[in-house]
């Protein structure tokens, strides 16, 4: 989608603000200030209430760029399908909130009806739970004594709070560390699905773990968790239930041993957007702790889905970079003010919204390139495009705060107080 961004109110002559006047007394006779633009920078519309918000009645096209932007019919639309579908599998959802950092849409995902959220870093969990997130999965193990201390600080003032850990050094760390506070830890047993990225092999050492949890001093053995991420991804869908099915088997497996020895396993979470309708199938899995599904990007909706061989879009794309156009001087071209530190470098690139017969690319810090198929084709200076992103969690975290939007008029501003948050 494309619009002129020069917005023009003829019947409203007023200059509404005082950063407008202020910059029109700045040189009278040599400035020219297009006063009835209606233009906000990032930094002043932080500071709107949503009264002030709601009266001003600002529109995605009036927004300075790059801007982040996210659709609410279709984040509202991406919450309810994945609740529907998993309450539907008998299973519940624990989405994860590295992808959007955002308290704002983690209260959107608990009043949907998830059980909780997942995070990547302690940071993230503190974030959360400042702001007011309660049900925390930590999916990361913490390895370093203060990492250790601030989980188990949290899990002080947060009692749902759950930590996974991966080894059984880490469960004696964490256990001291409780012991030293004075509380009992909620604990997930961590295991591989076969990538040997985090996690404790299945079978017998990760029973062997999930006993040592069970007896340590100041620990609660919760379960397991069990994220493939090698298997999201996969095109098709028959290939990823495939492959999704035969890595988590082991895990799956892991849990009955575990249940035969008398072990808690009341948590078996994993999966994702990718298989969130496929995880259920393994025996003794209770939730999906899919992040992307809010705003999917281009990786995703190349893998294609059950129903839709082409693009997955069992989720829609939610998530947008408005972006400028700076200039169109060259045949077949122009050049935009949305690259790398825009957009990432990632890949497959982002394409405009609602449009084809075009390529973008982002490689460029400062600046986007979009070649036409057809050269005679273009866009003018000033006007504005909508990116659907290549893939949504780096590109959030390249934004303070985003803009959400419900027919085209801005409705809130979420802060991303996760930005930044990696440690
Ligand atoms: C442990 C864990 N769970 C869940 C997810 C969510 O995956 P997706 O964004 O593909 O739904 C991730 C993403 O990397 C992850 O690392």
């Amino acid at each position: 989608m494309a619009r002129f961004g020069l917005n023009i109110d003829y019947k409203s002559i007023k200059m509404k603000n005082n950063r407008r006047r202020f910059l029109s007394n700045l040189g009278s006779a040599t400035i020219m200030i297009p006063s009835l633009i209606k233009g906000y920078t990032s930094s002043e519309l932080q500071h709107f209430s949503p009264e002030r918000l709601n009266e001003t009645n600002i529109s995605i096209w009036d927004l300075d760029t790059p801007s982040l932007c996210v659709d609410l019919d279709i984040l509202e639309a991406n919450l309810s399908k994945l609740q529907a579908i998993t309450t539907q599998n008998g299973i519940a959802a624990r989405p994860h909130a590295k992808t959007h950092k955002c308290p704002q849409i983690a209260r959107l995902q608990m009043a949907a009806g998830s059980i909780g959220i997942c995070v990547a870093k302690i940071s993230e969990a503190e974030v959360m739970f400042d702001h007011g997130i309660d049900k925390i999965l930590c999916t990361t193990t913490n390895v370093t004594q203060d990492k250790i201390k601030r989980a188990m600080s949290l899990k002080k003032w947060c009692p749902d709070f759950i930590q996974a850990t991966d080894s059984p050094a880490n469960a004696r760390l964490l256990s001291e560390a409780a012991s030293a506070m004075g509380i009992t830890a909620d604990i997930v047993v961590d295991v591989d699905p076969g990538m040997h990225r985090t996690g404790i092999p299945a079978g017998e050492p990760a029973l062997q773990l999930a006993q040592l949890v069970d007896q340590l001093p100041s620990l609660r053995l919760r379960g397991i968790l069990c994220y493939d991420g090698g298997s999201q991804h996969v095109s098709g869908f028959e290939a990823r239930k495939k492959q999704t099915l035969d890595r988590l088997a082991a895990a799956a497996d892991t849990v009955g041993m575990m249940r035969k020895a008398g072990l808690n396993t009341e948590i078996f979470s994993g999966g994702g957007t990718g298989t969130y309708n496929i995880d259920h199938e393994n025996e003794g899995f209770t939730d999906v702790q899919a992040g992307s599904y809010v705003f999917m990007d281009n990786q995703y909706m190349a893998i294609g889905g059950e129903h839709n061989t082409d693009v997955y879009d069992d989720f829609r794309p939610s998530l947008t970079i408005l972006t400028t156009v700076l200039n169109d001087q060259y045949e077949g071209r122009v050049t935009t003010d949305a690259g790398a530190k825009a957009c990432t470098i990632n890949q497959p690139w982002p394409a405009v919204k609602g449009q084809s017969g075009m390529d973008y690319r982002s490689g460029s810090d400062e600046f986007g390139t979009l070649i036409f198929n057809d050269p005679s084709r273009t866009y003018r200076v000033g006007e504005k495009l909508e990116l659907i992103v290549s893939h949504c969690d780096p590109v959030v975290n390249l934004y303070d705060q985003m803009y959400a939007i419900r027919n085209e008029k801005v409705e809130a501003i979420w802060k991303i107080y996760g930005r930044g948050k990696s440690s």
